[in-house]
């Protein structure tokens, strides 16, 4: 392939044994160093799509590719040796200690245990765990804590690809704010190719360079930029998903230098919303005017 996509989505589809119909006809070009973020509702696809590109799941027929190469190539084992795999609530071994669960993959692999030792360390830190957690198990951690470890787990081989499936759904939301921000950080440090899940529309936005709003049946409903999805929901589904939780949105629009600027929670501009000046509708300035506007009461 002469695609510079480092993941492709193929026009795949996947029917479980049952007759499940997950997802329908799936196609999506993820680039080097891009972070994308499916979002959908429940069953409508994601896990599958996700587990599609390390070989969890082989789709019915369509295809993905890996740098030009198609995954059913590759042996399993090794392509899920070569990804990085954070999943919900952490998926922590729980007869091992910390260490041992972050310096698994990189030992199968054939680094040293020392040398495994001294990278896990480095990734507690850039995780923000105390060093001394290394020699508890998960079950001796905070929630927060485990998921942490499931991301320098995840991280631990140095993968081109990392995939998240809901990475921190099981913590609270002042600690999966953290957690957010710290993902942003490494990303910006790491330049990992991600795919991410979650149901949160908020952290998706927060995430994703694209997000990808999936209907039921993995049918794309919207993929964008934030921004632009923000600006121009295609359509009522999109626009009720973007909206669905006013009281709690996170992001809104501030007007700011004649500028529409995204703003998170903390502040901290997200983005510029793609208009130049000039071409601004009325509407468009009114930061209300957008299905994720500042609640109104
Ligand atoms: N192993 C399986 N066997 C049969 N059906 C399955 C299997 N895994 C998933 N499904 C079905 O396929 C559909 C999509 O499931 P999937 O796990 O991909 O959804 P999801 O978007 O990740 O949902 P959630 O947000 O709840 O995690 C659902 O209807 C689910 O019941
Ligand atoms: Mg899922």
């Amino acid at each position: 392939m002469g695609s510079k996509a480092v993941i492709g989505f193929e026009n795949v589809r996947k029917e479980y044994p049952g007759g499940t119909l997950a997802v329908e006809d799936f196609s999506l070009e993820v680039a080097s160093h891009e972070s994308v973020v499916l979002v959908g509702t429940s069953g409508s696809g994601k896990t599958t799509l996700m587990r599609m590109v390390n070989r969890m799941v082989d789709p019915t027929s369509g295809r993905v590719h890996i740098d030009g190469d198609d995954v059913a190539s590759l042996d399993p084992v090794q392509l899920r040796r070569s990804i990085g795999y954070v999943m919900q609530a952490s998926g922590l071994l729980p007869h091992h200690t910390v260490l041992d669960n972050i310096t698994t993959v990189p030992v199968l692999r054939g680094s040293s245990r020392r040398d495994a030792r001294t990278r896990a360390g480095e990734l507690m830190e850039t995780v923000g765990l105390d060093a001394a957690l290394g020699r508890r198990y998960p079950w001796q951690l905070s929630g927060g804590q485990q998921q942490r470890v499931g991301v320098a787990r995840g991280l631990a081989a140095d993968p081109n690809i990392l995939l998240m499936d809901e990475p921190f759904g099981a913590v609270d939301p002042i600690v999966r704010r953290e957690l957010q921000q710290e993902l942003l950080h490494l990303q910006r440090d790491l330049k990992k190719t991600i795919v991410f899940v979650t149901h949160d529309i908020d952290e998706a936005f927060l995430v994703g360079d694209r997000v990808v709003i999936l209907r039921p049946g993995g049918i794309i409903a919207q993929v964008g930029t934030p921004q632009e999805i923000l600006a121009e929901p295609a359509d009522d589904f999109v626009a009720s998903f973007v909206g669905a939780d006013r009281g709690t949105r996170t992001l809104h629009v501030e007007r700011v230098d004649g500028r529409d600027i995204v703003v998170d929670a903390d502040g901290r501009a997200a983005g510029v919303l793609g208009r130049s000046p000039g071409e601004q509708s009325p509407d468009a300035q009114s930061p209300d005017a957008l299905p994720t506007g500042e609640t109104p009461s």
